[in-house]
């Protein structure tokens, strides 16, 4: 292969259009100056790699990922990664504690033994084909969902979708794109501009409209929290675009130009990471903390565990730390050896997986939180926390199951008593009833949904138990609500639950009615792992909820009845409007259907264990 083809060959696998080649302006990759971080070995230089990768993952990788074991992708899955996004997973992401001990140079044999190809620093890669002819000023006063929940309460509500729900039937694409990255932002919705980033450690700002590009940043990274837009005072256009990536760095680019105005790391921790999505309010963004140690506790090496969920206050204009309140008043101490020699610790774990709920009138702030990694006890692992907003001291904490000590994997010693894996992935809903009454509501994937007082943390009512619930079972990234009726989607296994959707009465959690995943449906969900389950938050609009399954299907559901209004099957191969023909989606999963200004947008393709293909839809009624 020439050197320029090969170049055209690994941007292709990063699905960047090759305009230029066809144009014979393509440029083979001039010795652009890496990102800091990216290291380059010598052998690179010609373009040889003479450290062959495949006893290196025979050696390190193929106990977990060939057979694939747990949450583990197999490396038929992993070869359709991009190579940054392999060589990130190993250098800054989940997997670096697996290649510690790894130089650069087999670093780089095993992602190119793994991907057929090598990482590109990212500055080699061209600007997209199809920029915006014109960058027109914010419109701050234009359709918005802003933020994981659209509002401050988390309700996954538009009241204002700019279609009926009677229209729902006739929503077609209207553009698609596609870009590097697998796990994804949902799509944040500014006025015409449209903001996503997914784990391929590139932010977009795109045109709504059109999905032109406005502008890109590339760091180096990833990250897949929601973002947000708020007034930044320094930022060129007024507005700042926050981000919280894998990481755990929090960065502000002016929304207008994507210019980077600060980025801050919020907290230290090994393996610790931003999934649930910063809230932003009144000038500080609330950042919630998470870790991969439920992967890296099976490592014998790694001396697990150490995390414990946290929240970090941040001044949204200088990206100053204002206080950091972890969930627990205690830190691991040490506790056992493991059978490696390595030294354990605990209590561990508790990880905040959802974005923040602000409650402007208590002056508080509620999380959720995950399971806990070990067998010492864990006093607030899956339960919902108040935190003052203001100092971040706790002020009631409601644990509905205590000892849910889990690994995922095999389990590195003893654990005591092996808990279910019930996280709380999933953000509290603020409602205020009719009665006037406020509600704090989440379900957990137990498939249980919770209703508590949001001065006490009492619990008022509790759903029945919905499905099985269990490991990747029950509502995982969470429901939507109108404030009368709650949606929480069901990602169980039909084997052991009821994968689909159930709606709840928000006054007392009573069945209103609930669906069952459609049987027999054609799924062509790359990986060929096709579920059923509705593991994706789903999203609310006037007499309509809609709800993303693992087997690349986006359904609406009529909210009198839960009868079936619409289904699109994402994984439906479409020309793209960055010029890739046929380009697929994939799976859907956590962050769900953003919804404003009369579109819907989705992200379909969805990384981990099911495959990767990320392909962003863009639908309005007809098309139009
Ligand atoms: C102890 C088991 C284990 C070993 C050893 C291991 N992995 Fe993994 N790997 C996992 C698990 C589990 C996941 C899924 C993590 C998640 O989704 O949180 C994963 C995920 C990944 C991913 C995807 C990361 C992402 O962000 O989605 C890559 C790439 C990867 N592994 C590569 C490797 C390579 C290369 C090696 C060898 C150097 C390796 N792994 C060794 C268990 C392992």
């Amino acid at each position: 292969m020439s050197r320029m083809s090969r170049f055209a060959a690994a941007l292709a696998g990063l699905g960047v259009l090759m305009v230029a080649a066809s144009a014979g302006l393509a440029q083979p990759p001039a010795r652009a100056t890496p990102k800091p971080g990216y290291v380059v070995p010598p052998e690179n230089s010609a373009g040889l790699y003479p450290i062959s990768g495949e006893p290196i993952f025979k050696a390190k990788c193929a106990g977990c990922h060939e057979p694939a074991i747990g949450r583990a992708p197999t490396r038929e899955l992993l070869a359709g990664r991009s190579p940054e996004e392999v060589y990130d997973a190993l250098t800054i992401g989940v997997m670096r504690t697996m290649a510690e001990s790894m130089t650069p140079a087999e670093i780089y044999g095993v992602v190119r033994f793994i991907t057929g190809k090598s990482p590109v620093p990212q500055t080699a890669q061209g600007p997209d084909p199809n920029l915006c002819k014109t960058n027109g000023p914010l419109r701050p006063s234009g359709p918005q969902w802003n933020g994981w929940g659209r509002d401050l309460a988390n309700s996954r509500y538009q009241p204002k979708p700019g279609f009926a729900a009677a229209d729902i039937a006739k929503l077609k694409v209207k553009w698609a794109f596609s870009y590097p990255g697998t796990k994804n932002t949902e799509p944040l919705v500014f006025g015409d501009r449209l903001f996503v980033a997914s784990m391929g450690g590139k932010v977009y700002s795109l045109d709504a409209n059109t999905g032109c590009v406005h502008w890109r940043f590339d760091y180096r990274g990833g990250g897949r929290a929601s973002m947000s837009v708020g007034k930044l005072a320094s930022a060129p256009s007024g507005w700042a675009l926050y981000f919280g990536d894998d990481r755990m760095y929090v960065h502000a680019f002016d929304a207008g130009s994507g210019k980077e105005m600060w980025s801050v790391r919020v907290a230290d921790h090994k393996v610790g990471r931003i999934t649930g999505s910063p809230a932003l309010y009144n000038g500080v963004l609330y950042v919630p903390l998470s870790a991969s140690e439920e992967s890296q506790g099976n490592v014998g090496a790694y001396g697990c565990c150490t995390f414990i969920g946290t929240v970090v206050a941040v001044d949204a204009q200088r990206g100053k730390r204002l206080w950091t309140q972890s969930i627990l008043g205690e830190t691991p101490h040490p506790t056992r050896k493991n059978a490696a020699g390595a030294q354990m610790f605990g209590p561990a774990g508790g990880a905040i997986w959802s974005a923040p709920t602000i409650d402007a009138k208590r002056g508080l702030l509620y999380v959720a939180t995950g399971d806990s990694y070990t067998e010492i006890e864990h006093a607030t692992s899956d339960a919902v926390i108040a935190l003052d907003l203001k100092t971040g001291k706790i002020r009631w904490i409601n644990q509905v199951l205590a000892n849910d000590n889990f690994m995922s994997g095999t389990i590195n010693g003893p654990l005591g008593q092996r808990g279910p894996d019930y996280d709380f992935g999933s953000s509290p809903h603020l409602v205020t009833l009719a009665t006037g009454k406020s509600l704090l509501i989440t379900g957990n994937k137990s498939s249980i949904v919770y209703a508590m007082d949001p001065d006490t943390g009492k619990t008022i009512w509790q759903s029945s138990k919905l499905g099985s619930g269990g490991a990747g079972g029950g509502v995982e990234w969470g429901s939507s609500t109108d404030g009368r009726i709650v949606y929480a989607p069901l990602a169980d296994t039909p084997a052991r639950g009821r994968p689909g959707l159930a709606a709840l009465g928000a006054t007392d959690g009573k069945t209103l009615w609930q669906i069952d995943a459609p049987k027999g449906v054609v799924c062509n969900v790359p990986s060929g792992r096709c579920l059923p389950g509705f593991s994706q938050a789903s999203t609310a609009i006037p007499g309509a909820v809609f709800a993303g399954a693992l087997d690349g299907h986006l359904r609406a559901y009529a909210a009198a009845d839960g009868k079936l209004l619409w289904d699109y099957d994402t994984t439906t191969p479409v020309d793209t409007v960055n010029g890739i023909k046929g380009a697929p989606g994939g799976t859907l999963d956590m962050g769900g259907a953003t919804i404003a200004g009369g579109r819907v947008f989705i992200h379909s393709g969805y990384g981990g264990s099911a495959g990767a293909n990320n392909l962003l839809l863009a639908f309005s009624v007809d098309g139009r």
